[in-house]
């Protein structure tokens, strides 16, 4: 997608991250990954549906023998600010009991979907249980939060773009940008 697209009109003209700095980045936490699981295999878990393209990238630079899955949670609805409520939309489709799990995430801003996640798939068995979050906001840690791959720490800014949204929209902005608030504050 072209930067004189629409979409780009919605997001400040400085581009938080460009999509060459997120595919070398994804790049460089792919071989981590890789180096860190060499004689092991895993499960990526994708949490829904933020993660999609940052997990279609990644395990794509993992060179280990895996499965996918899925899980939906959600805290935020349509606002920016998050509610405090985690909510499984949708399941894993296996189970995960004596599986080393690397659960990839988007963003961790307050930390409570990942802790509660967490919590819960730990409950059921999992041999080992790691985090890769594409973008962290410490500022926004409500709840302590051990996070094992970080692509990008990011300041208390609402972003979108590569899978992230605002209402659903701005996920197939290639690279990542600050909301203009004049889109929520209207
Ligand atoms: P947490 O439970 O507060 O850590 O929230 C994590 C979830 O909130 C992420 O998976 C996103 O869906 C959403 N979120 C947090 N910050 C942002 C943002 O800046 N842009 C888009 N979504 C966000």
């Amino acid at each position: 997608m072209d930067k004189n697209s629409m979409l780009y009109q919605d997001i400040e003209s400085e581009l938080l991250i460009t999509r060459e700095k997120i595919a070398e980045r994804v790049r460089v936490l792919g071989q981590q990954i890789t180096r860190d699981y060499h004689d092991r295999s895993l499960v990526a878990v994708s949490i829904l549906k933020g993660s999609v393209l940052f997990f279609a990238d990644l395990i794509r630079e993992i060179d280990v023998p895996l499965t996918i899955d899925f899980m939906q949670a959600s805290s935020y609805g349509d606002s920016t600010e998050s509610s405090g409520f985690v909510h499984i939309k949708k399941d894993l489709d296996r189970s995960i009991e004596g599986k080393d799990i690397l659960l990839v995430e988007d963003i961790v801003d307050s930390g409570r979907t990942l802790s509660y996640l967490k919590t819960m798939l730990k409950k059921r068995g999992a041999a080992s249980i790691r985090i890769a979050t594409l973008l962290d906001k410490p500022e926004g840690r409500q709840v302590e939060m051990e996070v094992d791959y970080v692509g990008f720490i990011i300041p208390n800014a609402f972003v979108v773009g590569y899978g992230l949204d605002y209402a659903e929209r701005y996920r197939n902005i290639p690279d990542i940008g600050i909301l203009r608030p004049k889109v929520y504050q209207q």
